[in-house]
């Protein structure tokens, strides 16, 4: 379902059919039309069906005109630069806990407890754009979290505040006010798998125990670790799932109430529920901020997946990791070496936005759209994006379609709208970027992920996508 509902500049595609065209290259091509969407304040968020052995939640973008958060209009949405910005700093976290983890042991708890810690502005999540709502407590009170891919510990806002919280859309949650919640305490095992979800060695707290974890430059979360009933649909709830009650929170967390952990280690909410689910989820996220997706627990993969097996990154088993083997524009797979993939390893990561190349690749990548473009006018960079043009005079323009090869064998097509990032008619960039280093993993961002279903299998062990899961 598409709900229009905002004046945002949106890139509608249609796809060539192969039996209505005659010049075969045109296959490889896009056609997209330009428009901008109009106002329209028709919202509605609701849980989609549940069935027996899933639970589906409908999945927004954070900022957009369908998200509870922005009904208001009081938390302002950041410009693409901002975000292209905070999704920078993501990419760099990423990066250094993959290759700092190695030798340091974690921190201490206690050294973001302190208010030492920065609140700069462009404090980040990193760009967890999507969010979803699900119920927590009982009597269960509706929050709306950023899910994210990239980490495990789920925690939310909550009431004392004990030293800060963020301004959130929701009313704050409530632990006394909940029949279901429980304190962890410190001496509990479970208190100390928080080293390995969070990288933060736990802290104690009038014998609670309490989790730190930070994101991108200077957002986190410290609070006390808790356990309570988590509704994701009326018919699927958990009665005590592992969070964080978050007493000292900051960053642009969007107004949002917190965020979902579905990575791979123990404390995330894909493997506190695997016994129903058997850790198997999946999402499409949807191609503009007007429109839905979904996050399913449970179920089965589209009859068209394609499926590559997941891979480990020793550095950080909680990502859940890919074997890329090459790319494809225009219909043509580039001539890039399999090692330039093999060296950096990579990753799919629903918080980062733009995805990350190796820098070989990238070039490649940059080199090819460059020159299949050539009709079209460029125009100036937008943050690290550097291939923008200016379609301006266009109403219609064609692109070439793009593809991700994993070792698996399989290719992937990238979606119109993961193709391109749209600032405004006159500056829309190739929405890829490359990495400083060569070393530095490949990530699958969340831009390239749109309209895809996206089915993970952790107990198999392996990814599927599918075109056309949302739109
Ligand atoms: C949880 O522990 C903290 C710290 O000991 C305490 O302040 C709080 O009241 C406890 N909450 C509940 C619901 O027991
Ligand atoms: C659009 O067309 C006008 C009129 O031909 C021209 O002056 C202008 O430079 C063009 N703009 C771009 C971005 O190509």
């Amino acid at each position: 379902m598409l709900t229009r509902c905002f004046n945002f500049f949106t890139l509608i595609t249609e796809t060539f059919h192969d039996c209505s065209v005659n010049y075969l290259s045109h296959v490889f091509f896009i056609i997209i039309k330009t428009r901008i969407d109009k106002f329209d304040d028709s919202l509605n968020f609701q849980s989609l069906s549940s069935h027996d052995k899933k639970a589906s939640l409908e999945v927004v973008h954070k900022y957009g005109p369908c998200s509870r958060l922005n009904q208001d209009k009081t938390i302002a949405a950041p410009t693409h630069a901002e975000i292209l910005l905070q999704d920078q700093s993501r990419v760099k976290s990423i990066h250094s806990r993959l290759s700092n983890s190695k030798a340091s042991g974690g921190n201490d708890v206690k050294v973001i407890d302190a208010t030492t810690v920065p609140a700069k502005d462009g404090s980040v999540v990193g760009s967890g754009n999507y969010i979803v709502t699900v119920g927590l407590g009982t009597p269960q009170k509706q929050l709306s979290l950023i899910f994210d891919t990239g980490s495990d510990i789920t925690w939310t806002q909550c009431q004392p505040c004990a030293k800060s919280c963020y301004k959130q859309k929701e009313q704050i949650f409530d632990p006394s006010q909940s029949t279901s919640y429980t304190n962890i305490s410190c001496s509990s095992s479970i208190c100390s798998s928080l080293t390995s979800a969070t990288g933060n060695t736990p802290g104690c707290a009038s014998s609670t125990c309490v989790y730190g974890i930070q994101y991108g430059d200077s957002s986190f979360s410290v609070g006390f670790f808790g356990t309570d009933k988590l509704t994701l649909t009326s018919t699927d709830a958990f009665n005590s799932i592992y969070f964080g009650c978050g007493q000292n929170n900051q960053g642009l967390f969007g107004g949002s109430a917190g965020l979902l952990g579905l990575g791979r280690d123990k404390l995330s909410v894909v493997s506190q529920t695997a016994q129903k689910y058997s850790k198997i989820f999946s999402y499409c996220l949807p191609s503009s901020s007007s429109s839905t997706g979904f996050l399913t627990f449970g179920g089965s993969a589209s009859k068209n997946s394609k499926f590559t097996p997941l891979s480990t990154i020793s550095a950080g088993p909680s990502f859940y990791g890919l074997d890329f083997s090459g790319i494809s524009v225009g219909g043509t797979k580039l001539a890039i070496s399999a090692s330039v993939f093999s060296n950096a390893g990579a990753i799919i990561d629903s918080g980062t936005v733009i995805s990350r190349l190796p820098p070989a690749a990238y070039s490649a990548l940059r080199a090819s759209f460059r020159k299949l473009m050539s009709k079209y006018p460029l125009t100036s960079a937008l943050s690290i994006l550097d291939t923008c043009y200016d379609f301006s005079n266009y109403s219609t323009i064609s692109v070439p379609k793009i593809g991700f090869f994993f070792s698996s064998g399989i290719e992937v097509d990238i979606d119109a709208t993961g193709i391109l990032y749209a600032n405004s008619i006159s500056q829309v960039c190739l929405a890829f970027a490359g990495n400083n280093d060569a070393t530095d993993v490949f990530i699958f961002g969340n831009v390239q992920q749109k309209t895809l279903e996206v089915f993970y299998d952790g107990s198999a062990g392996k990814v599927g996508f599918a075109p056309g899961g949302c739109s």
